[in-house]
């Protein structure tokens, strides 16, 4: 067949070039492409053994959404077309290969090299093609599900997720709607701590940041995210990445519908506000980063690298809009009745917003108050949306956090007893004050000492907790903070950390943002080292 690599597109964008090939005329046609690829393949991160927990091999894994796929393999890469695939990889002994499929027979030995292979059925696009290869143990979590992580890990991991993996699966399937797992088995592999994200949804494979094993389960939220994937997201698809709050929206929306079913209402109600005040923190980031269109639900994205556009915003500003149309339909059952029928019409398909919305108003058309809807502003309005979410939950673990911030930025003190807040109740209570100070009150470093003499928060093993802290000791130009920040920066890689925690390092001691970085850079996954160096100024 004819082949040729287009002419390089003009420099501005990152997309790549396209391979076009001639198609024969015949129906089906079998394909073979033989293709290298380089040691800057953005898909791919590549530890020394010395990078690794085990200190004893190396480590390689790949991250393929948003537009990373292309790096790993000549591929349609877009998320409006799926396909079932087999990889197979060799690796030397005692290394493991891991991939998002199910295993097809034991792995095969030649010399001192092993070839796994794996095989998904359910077409998939793209961007849930993974690879993870280390030296690597399994362990049993559930009745479907595996663990895989390196030996120095497994032990925390499988504590951290045993049972619990199940109980999500069941409640995420009877939140939308008892639609069944089409998957097979759901495991878990766990990345090291410089992943750029805390999850992500390989399908047979979710990656899960070694970060989110603080030992007491704090983080598991994440995990129920990444199962709701299973329907919202791998099945039910966003056709463009403009409309990627179809996957994750409905993602956060389901996700702490299954928390509230587990740990009560009031939890959810804590999820939500936690959820709200990422959403304020994100809206804040884009307007002063001089991007306000990319607070819209439905963003025009283009001429953007997705994961350039990525933000809290389709996660937050998504779910809170399925929070609204929870209340104008009249309740949880609405939805999960809605929910089932949606992932039933649209499973394996890729639907873009103007789909979902059709499909909601055919739905709900008896229900008088859907008129009030304003699609609108919901989807195409900047900034935070007009509407009151804290009227509208359980506000019982959130009022704790609430007081207890009011009584530091009053009094500077409390005496309340916290020793059975919840970690999301610090995350809470630390975004109060995160947020009075951004809005222009000042916390003297006296009160923040007696804080940490109080609370120990540099202490936690809460990753969202510790970025907290240290976020808010660097807005309020703390001294004492800068040698807890830079060591956090060293130990994490997730993006959501580090882009805030560089800018206001920055904002606090440029230089020192500026070292640090280019200590960490080799650290951090390709991703996010391009979008730290543009915020520090660095091109
Ligand atoms: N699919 C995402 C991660 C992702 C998004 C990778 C875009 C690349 C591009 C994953 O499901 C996710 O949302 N992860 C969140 C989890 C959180 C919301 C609980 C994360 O890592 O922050
Ligand atoms: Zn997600």
């Amino acid at each position: 067949v004819h082949w040729e690599v287009e002419e390089s597109p003009p420099p501005k964008s990152n997309f790549g070039q396209s391979l076009v090939i001639a198609l024969p005329a015949s129906k089906t046609t079998t394909l073979s492409i033989k293709y290298k690829t380089t040691e800057k393949s953005t898909a791919l991160q590549w530890l020394t053994k010395e990078q690794t927990q085990g200190k004893q091999y190396p480590l390689c894994f790949t991250q393929s959404q948003a537009i990373c796929g292309r790096s790993l393999l000549p591929c349609q890469d877009t998320p409006s077309v799926k396909a079932p695939f087999t990889i197979s990889v060799t690796v030397p002994e005692p290394l493991t290969a891991v991939a998002s499929g199910e295993p097809s027979g034991d792995p095969e030995s030649s010399g001192n090299f092993r070839t796994f292979r794996y095989e998904q059925k359910v077409p998939v696009m793209s961007y849930l093609i993974a690879i993870v290869v280390a030296h690597l143990e399994s362990c049993q979590i559930g009745p479907r599900s595996k663990c895989y992580a390196e030996p120095g890990v497994i032990h925390a991991a499988q504590k951290e997720f045993q049972d619990i993996v199940e109980d999500f699966i069941l409640k995420a399937q009877e939140v939308v709607g008892g639609a069944k797992y089409e998957w097979g088995s759901y495991n878990v592999a766990v990345m090291p701590s410089s992943f750029a994200y805390g999850g992500m949804e390989n399908p047979n494979c979710t990656f899960m940041s070694a970060s989110l094993i603080p030992g007491d389960r704090s983080l598991t939220p994440t995990l129920a995210h990444e199962i709701v994937h299973s329907w919202i997201g791998n099945l039910v698809t966003n056709a463009f990445w403009k409309d990627f709050w179809l996957n994750e929206g409905f993602t956060r929306y389901i996700e702490r519908r299954v928390l509230g079913k587990i740990f009560g209402p009031a939890f959810r109600g804590l999820l939500l506000l936690v959820g709200y005040n990422d959403l304020i923190k994100a809206v804040d980031m884009l307007n002063q980063q001089g991007t306000p269109g990319l607070t819209r639900l439905e963003p025009e994205i283009d001429e953007i690298d997705p994961d350039d556009a990525f933000s809290r915003v389709p996660y937050e500003k998504g779910s809170l809009f399925l929070f609204y149309l929870e209340q104008i339909v009249g309740g949880e059952q609405q939805m999960t009745d809605w929910l089932g029928a949606y992932v039933a019409a649209f499973r394996e398909r890729s639907i873009e917003t103007e789909d979902c919305k059709q499909h909601f108003l055919k739905f709900f058309k008896g229900v008088k108050r859907i008129k009030e809807i304003d699609w609108e502003h919901w989807l195409h309005g900047e900034g935070l949306p007009d509407f009151d979410l804290s009227s509208y939950v359980d506000r019982s673990l959130v009022d704790e956090s609430r007081a207890l911030a009011d009584s530091w930025l009053n009094t500077s003190t409390s005496d309340v007893e916290t020793g059975h807040m919840k970690a999301q109740q610090w995350m809470l209570f630390l975004d109060h004050l995160i947020n009075a100070v951004v809005a222009g009150t000042s916390i003297s470093h006296d009160t923040l000492a007696s804080m940490e003499s109080k609370y120990k928060l540099s202490l936690t093993k809460n990753v969202e907790v510790s970025f907290r802290w240290c976020l808010l000791g660097c807005k309020c130009k703390w001294p004492v903070c800068l040698d807890w920040t830079e060591k956090f920066l060293a130990n994490h890689g997730r993006g959501v950390y580090v882009k805030p925690l560089y800018m206001a390092l920055k904002a606090f001691d440029a230089e020192r943002a500026i070292s640090v970085f280019q200590q960490n850079r080799n650290f951090y996954m390709t991703v996010v080292t391009r979008q730290i160096a543009a915020c520090l100024g660095l091109g």
